[in-house]
């Protein structure tokens, strides 16, 4: 896979990138997560799936793995891969996430799976942590999951802070979540520190049925942050796992291109998302080997302007959107 720029950072991405919110921990949000892992929980086992996983990432090429302190031992995982393979920092680049802290003491039916706190307290003790599991290989570290509501955009010691870490040699970014996800964006463009933009980067989901923030994806590209995309593939919604009767319209659009383009449908929904000219890298979540080589198959996948224009029309509401995704089951 080609590496490309990532924004005006000194780091590079490739078109595709991996990220381990379904590999770190046994519970997650993602349509039939529980049987991707077979139920099988041990650590052990559970780390030499996510192995497995990251060495079929390496294998298609794919050079940006994205973490975050909440996805339980994803960063361990994670770390313990980069080590036992002995990779040489510079030939990737690690993203992870502080502000969300893993409750769940590796249970599927926790009642709280993550916390989520903006505080100074939290950051200076999660990037501790993540520096502790991830050393040498950490090269951008996120808000994970800023919101107006959150008040962090106006916390000064926390963007103090941020700024130090910044010029430590961190790439400073921040992730998005929810109906506001393009206000949240414009705010955070115009926070500046020591005469230079505070982030470098930003992360936010975008995809055939959720497309309210590219506009402001744009921007941020056109400013030089590098953008990562998640939930591509809408947390399973867009492949051929969702036979949800309210989607089955989407799907048949879906699904003639893939029959057209003789691929899959989640390859037609990340074929989409890489179509974005202001997209850098294009998470895949997914949880096991089939799942990612279907993903990376997008690569090869050309959508004409008429297919474009189609799937340009499927987006639903943010209100919609976010409402489906709030009743996704922790399984
Ligand atoms: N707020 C934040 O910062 C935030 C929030 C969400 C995600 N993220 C990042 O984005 C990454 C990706 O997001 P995500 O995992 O939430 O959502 P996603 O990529 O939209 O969805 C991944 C889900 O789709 C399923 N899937 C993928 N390909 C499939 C196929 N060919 N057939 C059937 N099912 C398929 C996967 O199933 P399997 O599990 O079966 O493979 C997985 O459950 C995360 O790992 C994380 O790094 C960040």
């Amino acid at each position: 896979m080609q590496k490309r720029p990532f924004g005006s950072n000194k780091l590079n991405v490739t078109p595709i990138g991996i990220g381990l919110a379904a590999l770190g921990r046994p519970g997650y949000i993602n349509l039939g997560h529980a049987a991707d892992l077979e139920s099988n929980y041990a650590v052990a086992t559970m780390e030499a799936h996510a192995h497995s996983v990251l060495d079929a990432a390496w294998a298609a090429g794919i050079r940006y793995f994205d973490a975050a302190r909440s996805y339980g031992r994803a960063e361990q995982f994670l770390a313990s891969w980069l080590n036992a393979r002995a990779i040489d920092p510079t030939e990737i680049t690690v993203g992870s996430k502080w502000g969300y802290t893993y409750t769940a003491d590796w249970q599927v039916n926790a009642a709280i799976h993550e916390v989520k706190d903006h505080s100074i307290t939290v950051l200076n003790r999660q990037i501790a942590e993540s520096r502790e599991q991830l050393s040498a290989y950490l090269d951008l570290y996120q808000i994970h999951s800023a919101t107006l509501d959150s008040g962090v955009l106006e916390n000064t010691a926390v963007l103090r802070k941020l700024a130090d870490l910044r010029n430590s040699g961190l790439c400073i970014g921040l992730s998005l979540s929810g109906p506001q996800q393009a206000d949240t964006l414009y705010k955070a463009l115009e926070i500046n520190y020591d005469e230079r933009p505070l982030f470098g980067a930003v992360q936010a989901t975008w995809n055939v049925l959720a497309q309210e923030a590219g506009t402001a994806l744009n921007a941020a590209h056109q400013q030089g942050l590098g953008v990562i995309v998640k939930e591509a593939v809408a947390n399973g919604r867009l492949t051929s796992r969702n036979s949800n009767p309210e989607f089955q319209s989407k799907r048949a659009v879906l699904g003639a291109f893939a029959t057209t383009k003789d691929t899959t449908i989640d390859a037609i929904a990340i074929a989409y998302v890489l179509a974005q000219p202001w997209a850098s890298v294009v998470l895949s979540g997914a949880a096991n080997v089939a799942h990612l080589q279907s993903n990376i198959t997008a690569l090869n996948v050309n959508l004409d302007s008429e297919m474009l224009e189609q799937l340009a029309r499927l987006s639903e509401t943010p209100s919609v959107y976010w409402s489906t995704r709030s009743q996704l089951t922790w399984n």
